[in-house]
C-alpha cells in the first residue's frame, strides 16, 4: 500500500516549497492540489463566469477537463482541456479566484477522485487545505503547517519580486488576511487542523529548517517505514 502524507495549511506557509523538496528526499511524488483549484478558477476566468455564480460554475465543470501530469523533471503540471496552464495560474488575480471557486461544492466534488486517485497508487506528499480532513482522512502522516499572516504576506511577496511581478507587501498581506478568511470559514471543506495532525509552524524556522522538521515528523510518525 502507498504512504499517504497530508500537509495542509494556510496560504503562504511555505507548504508547496517544504513538501516539494521533502518529497525529492524521500522519493515520494509532490502534489500541490492548490494548482487543481487555480485551474478551474482560470477557466472560469477565461468563460467569463464570476465564482460566485454557483449554476454557472456547474454548468462550466460539465465542459473542462483538469488533468495532473509531471514533466521529465518530476515536476508537476496542471493540464486545463490539454492546455499546460501551470504558469497561467500563479498570478494574485488567480489566487484570489482560486480561494472564491473553492468555496463552491461542487468544484471540490470535482476534483475529489482526481486527488484520491494519484494517492492511491504512489507514495505521495500532497498539499492543500483538507487534505488531512476530506480527501485522504486516513493518511499515514499528517501535518498542519503554519506561520504567521506577516511571515506568510513577507515570503509570498520576496517570491513575486523575484518572478519580476510588480507587487507591493501591504497588498499581498491583505490578500493573505482575506484568504485566509475565505478558506476558513467556507461551509464546505474549511481549512483547520486535523485532530490527529502535527502542528508544525514556521514563523521563525527558515526553509532548510523547515523542510527538517517535516522530515523529523514523517520518520517519526512512519516508525521509519520512509
Ligand atoms: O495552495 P494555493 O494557494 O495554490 O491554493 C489556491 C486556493 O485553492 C486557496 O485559496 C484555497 C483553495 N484550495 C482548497 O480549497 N483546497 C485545497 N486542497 C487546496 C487549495
Amino acid at each position: 500500500m502507498s504512504i499517504r502524507i497530508a500537509i495542509d495549511g494556510p496560504a503562504g506557509a511555505g507548504k508547496s516549497t517544504i513538501s516539494r523538496s521533502a518529497a525529492k528526499r524521500l522519493g515520494f511524488i509532490y502534489i500541490d492540489t492548490g494548482a487543481l483549484y487555480r485551474a478551474v478558477g482560470l477557466a472560469a476566468t477565461r468563460a467569463g463566469v464570476e465564482p460566485k455564480e454557483g449554476e454557472a460554475v456547474d454548468k462550466l465543470l460539465t465542459t473542462i477537463k483538469v488533468e495532473l501530469a509531471f514533466n521529465d523533471k518530476g515536476e508537476q503540471i496542471v493540464l486545463l482541456n490539454g492546455e499546460d496552464v501551470s504558469g497561467l495560474i500563479r498570478t494574485p488575480e488567480a489566487s484570489m479566484t482560486a480561494s472564491a471557486i473553492s468555496a463552491i461544492p461542487s468544484v471540490r466534488a470535482f476534483l475529489l477522485d482526481l486527488q484520491r486517485d494519484i494517492a492511491k497508487t504512489n507514495n505521495v506528499i500532497m498539499d492543500g487545505r483538507d487534505i488531512g480532513t476530506v480527501v485522504l482522512p486516513d493518511a499515514e502522516v499528517k501535518i498542519f503547517l503554519t506561520a504567521t499572516p506577516e511571515a506568510r504576506a513577507e515570503r509570498r511577496y520576496k517570491e513575486l519580486v523575484e518572478k519580476g511581478m510588480d507587487v507591493k507587501y501591504e497588498d499581498i498581506l491583505s490578500d493573505v488576511i482575506t484568504r485566509d478568511y475565505n478558506d476558513s470559514h467556507r461551509e464546505i471543506a474549511p481549512l483547520k487542523q486535523a485532530d490527529d495532525a502535527v502542528l508544525a509552524d514556521t514563523t521563525e524556522v527558515d526553509l532548510e529548517g523547515s523542510i527538517e522538521l517535516i522530515i523529523k515528523i514523517i520518520k517519526e510518525k512512519t516508525n521509519g517505514a520512509v
